[in-house]
């Protein structure tokens, strides 16, 4: 089972129209001028478009930020600028971002749904999407319609979450949570996610020691990363970056990520484009990450 990770796009468009300024997106297109035409690259698209089209994955998991003030456009353009990758319902997968539930107005439109609602279970957060026997992803949402970019796990996720694992006999050998949030951060990264955390990641977090081994894939902090966090010893934190984020510094090279999971083993290759060119990097490999299956 080969997984393409890919988050924050962040599609943006520029909107002078007066209605579609009230609020927050005042807020929104204000940041946009002042920054996100020079921080996201959209010509880039295409060629990360072209390298997942080549790369032939079994799945691909969009851990959302798809746009940048959920415009209607926006969506519309994101839809678009995909379509290579999302001919087949069922080997992609789409959790929304913070960025794609920015107004009241966008979630009243139910706008992500709408768009790419049909690359996820239908029904309610959280629900679990089995992608081969031994493979399944937990979907989370804890995004908000607010000012603020932190999220809230709503509270009853968890009881609907620890049902769907409750039962050892159905709980998937290789458990893949999204999420758009990260729980932890590699420590460079820590003081970011600081400022855009979940207000209860604590609850969260003690959630997820309950639960074993798991993948978590997410976005939201623009770095590419593969860790295994000390305080969550069972989890292996994933961020796949922001694949057309400029970066001067070069300490957050853009791309996505490659899972590949046989059997027990788990690894991930990162894939990022430094000027003109491809580089891959692998980020993790562990032989036995997964659980030994049980013994009849
Ligand atoms: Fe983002
Ligand atoms: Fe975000």
């Amino acid at each position: 089972m080969r997984i393409i990770q890919l988050s924050d796009v962040h599609l943006w468009r520029y909107s002078y129209n007066p209605f579609q300024l009230f609020n927050k997106r005042v807020v929104g297109t204000a940041s946009l001028l002042a920054g996100r035409a020079r921080r996201f690259q959209l010509e880039r698209l295409e060629a990360v478009v072209d390298r997942i089209v080549d790369l032939q994955a079994d799945h691909l998991l969009i851990t959302g930020d798809l746009t940048t003030t959920a415009l209607r456009t926006e969506f519309d353009d994101a839809r678009e600028a995909l379509a290579r990758l999302l001919f087949d319902r069922s080997r992609a997968t789409i959790i929304p971002g913070n960025h794609d539930r920015y107004t009241t107005h966008s979630v009243r439109r139910m706008s992500f749904e709408t768009t790419f609602g049909e690359f996820a279970p239908s029904g309610p957060y959280p629900w679990l999407r089995r992608l081969d026997p031994w493979t399944a992803i937990l979907g989370l949402d804890a995004t908000r319609s607010h000012l603020s970019a932190r999220g809230k796990l709503p509270e009853a996720h968890f009881a609907r979450a620890r049902d769907l694992l409750a039962d050892p006999a159905t709980r998937p050998r290789r458990l893949i949570i999204a999420n758009h949030y990260p729980v932890v951060a590699p420590p460079v990264h820590a003081a970011e996610l600081k400022f855009k955390r979940m207000i209860n990641d604590r609850e969260v977090a003690d959630w997820l020691t309950t639960i074993g081994r798991h993948l978590y894939c997410c976005g939201h902090v623009h770095a590419a990363w593969a860790f295994r966090p000390a305080s969550l010893p069972d989890q292996l934190s994933l961020n796949s970056g922001a694949p057309l984020l400029r970066d001067p510094s070069g300490l957050r090279p853009p791309g996505f990520l490659e899972i590949e999971m046989h059997d027990r083993d788990v690894s991930v290759l990162h894939h990022s484009w430094v000027r003109d060119g491809w580089e891959v990097r692998p980020l993790f490999q562990d032989p036995s990450f997964f659980a030994e299956p049980e013994v009849e």
